[in-house]
């Protein structure tokens, strides 16, 4: 844990239906004392209801992606505007999936997360390695680059999170040693633009480990998958860093 705030972000991914809100109205209850950050992402299609659900409580609602234009001829996508007019306050960009799905470079993600910013959200960005560049040694070089590419001028504290996922520990159960992920933050924290910047870690993420991970230096939240669903599994994750 570092001086930065701390969050804790759920990604719901492609998963929820309005049924489903009954989760984050529990998150709600769950966390009304807690004072670290709470942040549920839907699917878009969710956004504007789960913000009506939560009002008023601790939980805030962000997006999964934006487009990089406001407005235009890009059917399907989203604008940032767009998203914030529903409820949300911030944004995820360059998930894993996203790169993988959509072909999404870095740079791309530094448009999207441009913005973002414009419109008033907080970019979540994401960056990892693979398997395979870990297995090479490639880790630090492979994320470093990402971070110096994905940022546009003008991240700060107040508007940036970076969340560091490795790509292989996402949805898999497995999880790099506590040394892995201290070795990967220590290294952002250094490089990046303002260091009260908070630096989440993602990927299989549980009750379970939640509390040792909390517990490394410059990790100051967690960006969290499957785990975060079900609202006892997710306030079970919030208790943790909140107590860290
Ligand atoms: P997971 O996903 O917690 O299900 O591993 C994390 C993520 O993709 O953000």
């Amino acid at each position: 844990m570092s001086d930065a705030c701390k969050l804790a972000a759920g990604n719901w991914k492609m998963n929820g239906l309005r049924a489903d809100l009954i989760e984050a109205r529990a998150l709600a209850e769950s966390c009304a004392a807690m004072s670290c950050g709470v942040l549920l992402c839907p699917p878009a299609t969710l956004i504007s209801a789960m913000a009506e659900a939560v009002a008023g409580s601790k939980v805030m609602v962000g997006g999964q992606d934006c487009h990089a234009n406001v407005s235009g001829a890009h059917t399907g996508d989203i604008s940032a505007q767009m998203l914030a007019d529903s409820g949300a306050r911030y944004v995820i960009l360059g998930h894993s999936e996203r790169r993988a799905d959509h072909a999404e470079q870095s740079a791309d993600v530094a448009a999207k997360a441009q913005a973002a910013h414009s419109a008033g959200l907080v970019a979540i960005v994401c960056l990892g390695e693979t398997e395979a560049e870990r297995d090479a040694g490639q880790t630090l070089d492979v994320v470093l680059r990402q971070l110096r590419e994905s940022l546009p001028e003008g991240a700060a504290a107040a508007n940036t999170v970076i969340a560091y996922e490795p790509i292989w520990a996402i949805g898999t159960g497995r999880t790099p040693t506590l040394e892995q992920i201290a070795e990967v933050h220590d290294a952002l924290r250094v490089n990046l633009p303002e260091s009260a910047i908070s630096l989440l870690y993602g990927g299989s993420v549980k009750p379970g480990n939640a509390a040792e991970i909390f517990a490394i230096a410059n990790v100051d939240g967690a960006l969290v998958g499957g785990a975060s669903l079900k609202a006892a599994d997710f306030g079970a994750i919030v208790a943790a860093l909140d107590a860290a």
